[in-house]
């Protein structure tokens, strides 16, 4: 129902379980370019799919855990941002990202990422966030490194995909690196 304003043309909203049509709609732009990044339960292949997928980030988030979010371009569905793990009481939280080919390159992952550290940090005083990728992906730890986030290690040969094992990178910013941004 509420949107919140990234650029002129770019809105950040939940994306919830009434936008499964458009949700399945834009992973079949977005279902190959995110495949060997993203957790495989993420790249669902039909309607029901997407719709599980929503199911599980709304019953996630009734318990205030994992949040999603969309973000839309130009009106069209192009991608988003989430909680994949949020812990009140550890002060602790994960965030994670997607875009289809026609998101990228705007800056919209780094702005909703700043929205939703923003949140986690000032509205319910966490202490932590952290931001996982595959040790290859430039263009995720680069959102990373725009946060403000430090590499605090690697899991070695973590992440299997296609045959092969690759190294997973955890970044992470504190409240108060946040709080003392620029
Ligand atoms: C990771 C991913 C979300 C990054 O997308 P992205 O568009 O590079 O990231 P941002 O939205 O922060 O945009 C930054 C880019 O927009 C450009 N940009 C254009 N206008 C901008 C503006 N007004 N403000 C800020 N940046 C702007 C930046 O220069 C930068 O491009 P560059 O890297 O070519 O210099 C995307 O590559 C993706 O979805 N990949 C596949 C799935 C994936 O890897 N998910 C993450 C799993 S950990």
């Amino acid at each position: 129902m509420f949107s919140l304003p990234l650029r002129d043309n770019a809105r950040l909203a939940p994306l919830e379980a009434w936008h499964a049509e458009e949700f399945a709609a834009h992973l079949d732009r977005a279902r190959e370019h995110i495949r060997p990044w993203v957790g495989p339960a993420f790249v669902t292949d039909d309607l029901d799919g997407a719709r599980d997928t929503l199911r599980r980030y709304a019953e996630r988030q009734a318990a205030d855990g994992g949040r999603l979010y969309g973000i839309w371009l130009d009106g069209t569905l192009v991608g988003g941002v989430m909680f994949v793990d949020f812990d009140a009481a550890l002060g602790s939280c994960e965030i994670g990202c997607w875009l289809e080919p026609a998101g990228e390159g705007h800056g919209l992952v780094t702005e909703a990422c700043r929205t939703l550290l923003d949140w986690a940090f000032t509205t319910r005083g966490l202490h932590r966030a952290e931001w996982h990728c595959r040790a290859d992906n430039e263009r995720s730890s680069a959102v990373a490194k725009r946060l403000g986030m430090t590499q605090e290690g690697v899991r070695r040969e973590f992440w299997p995909y296609d045959g092969a094992r690759h190294d997973k990178q955890m970044w992470a910013i504190l409240a108060h690196e946040w709080q003392a941004r620029p």
